[in-house]
């Protein structure tokens, strides 16, 4: 190189340092002087400066108090986070679906907020009809989605970026099954559910096949379809075999609705049931007939783990009012969702459902989950409520698996 040729090299380079420095000096911009320097890098996709997460949930419909309650559940715990800085250091931001309890409202739902909104992931629905029909969806975009409640034994075979944070039923009809038989020592059952529906069909045979097993019998095994009023032909059946126990496996609306036929035709027998009762609408629905009922659930309000304690306070203070299962589990599952997010350390479908399928010992308001990696459903105990006067949950078991 020529000494001219230094020399120019030389000016340009003191030229350059200038100009930069220059910048640097700035006063308008002292953010990030040094950022603002460097030489121009092949532009990246820009991260978001959010984590935007889907909710699917029936917060109007035939069982709103599910989707309200689940509503309050992702909305606290997003609050709690927010307030100590997000998730990787971004702001945590919902975006809420009523799927009115409607298998195609939900597969709307997921649609909309996978290619419109651009979630992160999902939590959602609450009844297991509804999130097998949105979990395709998830699955097939590759976007994690964990139900709260879902306990359909289905849901989670859709594929391996569906989770949930609940038990399911063949677990929760053992459950119901062993308390019969062993608690309450009775050895007839009869059944009653909703054909249509993968959850309360689910759930009777699995309590009918653990009953039976265990050596009770199951004398009338009858079925009734959505919407159904009047479950008079059915009782009429099931008052003619005089079972210990009936064992309805529906949600609260038409739990509380089938009580007040059974108690007005003169049936004695204890009703039973499953997690599909948690309501504060059971015993208004029900009235006296439900009183005296058991049934199995994923939460009591009279848990005294530390992380229980804590959400029962921040759910009061919030709402004005006791949590059920469907508000701490909604709560466990964003909780689950987002440990698994800053795990995996960055906003990859792929890496966050890998993290989440890790999810070990990790201290839930329903109890300590650990995710089972080839299922992708927790392993968790139950707890068995009673119904009180005046529709009053009282804790009765506790139930490990
Ligand atoms: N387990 C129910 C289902 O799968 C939903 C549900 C969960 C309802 C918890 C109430 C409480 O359909």
């Amino acid at each position: 190189m020529s000494t001219a040729k230094r020399l120019v090299s030389l000016v340009c380079l003191v030229l350059v340092f200038a100009l930069v420095a220059g910048c640097a000096q700035k006063p308008a911009e002292p953010a990030k002087p040094a950022e603002q320097a460097k030489p121009a890098e092949p532009a990246k996709p820009a991260e978001p400066a959010e984590i935007k997460i889907g909710v699917v949930a029936p917060i109007t419909g035939d069982v709103a108090t599910f989707g309200v309650n689940t509503h309050r559940g992702v909305e606290l715990a997003v609050k709690q986070l927010n307030d100590k800085g997000g998730v990787l250091g971004k702001k945590v931001v919902l975006k809420v679906e009523d799927d009115k309890n409607q298998p195609t409202e939900t597969a709307a739902a997921v649609q909309k907020l996978i290619t419109q909104d651009k979630v992160t992931a999902i939590i959602g629905s609450v009844a297991s009809k509804c999130t097998l029909a949105g979990a395709p969806i998830a699955q097939s975009n590759k976007v994690p989605m964990i139900s709260p409640t879902s306990t359909n034994e289905k849901v989670t075979q859709v594929g391996e970026y569906i989770f949930r944070a609940c038990f399911i039923d063949p677990f929760q009809g053992a459950v119901m099954a062993k308390f019969a038989y062993e608690n309450l020592k009775v050895k007839t059952a009869a059944c009653l559910f909703d054909v249509t529906n993968d959850y309360t069909k689910g759930l009777a045979e699995s309590f009918k096949a653990n009953f039976e097993k265990l050596g009770g019998k199951v004398v009338e095994y009858q079925t009734y379809n959505v919407g159904d009023q009047d479950f008079k032909p059915q009782l009429t059946k099931i008052k003619a075999q005089n079972p210990d126990v009936l064992f309805l496996s529906d949600y609260y609306n038409t739990v509380g609705l089938i009580a007040k036929q059974v108690r007005e035709m003169g049936l004695k027998c204890i009703l039973l049931g499953g997690d599909g009762w948690d309501s504060a609408e059971l015993g208004k629905i029900g009235g006296t007939a439900i009183e005296g009922g058991y049934f199995s659930n994923h939460y009591s309000k009279d848990a005294k783990n530390p992380e229980a304690v804590a959400f029962l306070d921040a759910f009061k203070k919030a709402y004005n009012e006791d949590p059920d299962a469907l508000a701490a589990l909604a709560y466990d599952a964003t909780m689950i969702l987002c440990d698994a997010i800053k795990r995996a350390g960055k906003l990859d479908g792929g890496a966050i459902k890998d993290a989440m399928s890790s999810t070990k010992d990790f201290k839930a308001v329903s109890g300590s989950i650990t995710i089972d990696p080839a299922t992708r459903n927790p392993i968790k105990s139950a707890v068995v409520l009673k119904v009180d006067k005046g529709g009053k949950f009282a804790f009765e078991a506790l139930v490990n698996p």
